[in-house]
């Protein structure tokens, strides 16, 4: 459901800078995090090492349901590989009064009423909600209609929820977030041992190469970038699953034929919400069927062959009129976002220092430098193997794989 990134010709911006020892800082963002070095995989370009050597792998889901989010939930529940510690719905596509029963009508329907779910922020943490009903409809589902949920919320909000859990089980637990981060930095800042002692989060966010709500700005990002820049400063492992390759996931009528195919509930109702989907995108004149932008996300995490990662140094325009919500990755690699082969690194680039902006007459910084060197904060996806995602998406949810 992707009718916010055809609006906006795609504009690619990447800072370069990096420091001689970047391959060797690679770690670094991770080392804060020291159970990830001895049961993760080991910390090496294109591997995602927040995920445990062995299962259960242990998360929670932060969400924001959503058509994407829906489809990404059932997957989850589909997938015997997670312990789902959580759901935990937060304000984004539309009001948390919505995404909070909409979380709770995807447990039923997946027989899995065993997992807790926690209502979230109303709001951003200082901006007033911008939701997407165009394009996830009036009832975040896209207009699939579902009946009312009997299943009840936990009375524990999902920040504290986050964090019991997280000191329940230390080095264990991985956030997986799907929508607006209001609830995961709400967490963050009411307990500053937390991003100490989560294994890692992987995000659906963000964007290297332009936005969807903005040309700047990808939507999860865009709804509360002060959040999101708490995140990305925490130090907890981060993998960014942005649009640079969540673009290349749109369902099509051939996926949802298979789901209608298959006769159990889970598949049926994700072949409701694609059909739903795939038509509100023709209906607007768009050439593609919504992508599944949050799906990629807990399926990188399921299977880490399906996503190529590349260490940078992320953060968040939070005051800009136009671009608040872009996410800006600083690299060794100059140049062009997907590294084409043979590309040296760019000795130039090896030795700037990370700068921001430039100081205003009024501000009492003299330097726009932000860091003097490159120090990796996040492994971004840059590729992806959409015919093993899909694979993955629609084997599960028909109950084939
Ligand atoms: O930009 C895509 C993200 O925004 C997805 O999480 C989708 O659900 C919307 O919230
Ligand atoms: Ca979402």
């Amino acid at each position: 459901m992707d009718s916010k990134q055809e609006i906006f010709r795609i504009t690619r911006r990447q800072f370069v800078t990096s420091s001689a020892a970047v391959l060797a800082t690679s770690s670094l963002a991770h080392e804060a995090n020291a159970v990830t070095a001895l049961a993760g995989q080991p910390s090496e370009q294109g591997k995602s090492d927040v995920r445990p050597a062995r299962g259960p792998f242990r998360v929670i889901i932060d969400t924001d349901p959503g058509v994407d989010d829906a489809l990404a939930l059932l997957l989850a529940m589909r997938s015997p590989e997670l312990k789902i510690e959580a759901i935990t719905p937060v304000a984004g596509n539309v009001p948390l009064g919505l995404t909070l029963p909409n979380a709770l009508r995807l447990v039923e329907i997946a027989g899995r009423t065993d997992i807790p779910v926690a209502a979230g922020a109303r709001t951003p943490l200082v901006r007033r909600l911008v939701t997407a009903t165009y394009a996830h409809g009036e009832n975040g589902l896209g207009g699939a209609v579902f009946p009312e949920p009997t299943t009840k919320p936990v009375a524990t909000p999902a920040a504290e929820m986050i964090c019991q859990i997280v000191r329940k089980y230390p080095g264990e637990v991985t956030l997986i977030t799907i929508g607006p981060l209001t609830n995961v930095a709400t967490a963050i800042n009411s307990d500053p041992e937390l991003a100490g002692i989560v294994r890692g989060l992987v995000m659906m966010g963000g964007s290297l190469s332009g936005g969807n709500i903005t040309p700047a700005a990808e939507f999860n990002v865009y709804v509360d970038p002060e959040a999101a820049r708490i995140v990305f400063q925490s130090g907890i492992p981060i993998t960014m699953v942005g649009l640079d390759v969540t673009r290349k996931t749109s369902l099509t009528d051939d996926h949802v034929r298979t789901l209608e195919a298959a006769q159990n509930p889970v598949s049926q109702a994700a072949a409701k919400i694609g059909r739903n989907a795939i038509n509100h995108n023709r209906e607007h004149g768009y050439l593609v069927g919504p992508n599944m932008h949050d799906s990629l996300a807990v399926a990188g995490f399921l299977d880490p062959s399906i996503l190529k990662l590349q260490d940078y140094y992320v953060d968040v325009e939070t005051t800009g009129e136009l671009t608040a919500g872009e996410t800006l990755g600083y690299s060794p690699i100059a140049g062009d976002l997907r590294r084409r082969p043979g590309m040296e690194k760019d000795a130039a680039a090896a030795n700037m220092p990370i700068r921001g902006s430039a100081p205003t007459l009024a501000s009492t910084k003299t330097s726009p430098v932000l860091r003097d060197k490159f120090v990796p904060n996040t492994k971004v996806a840059i590729e992806v193997d959409s015919a093993k995602f899909f694979d993955l998406l629609i084997g599960r949810l028909s109950g084939s794989k």
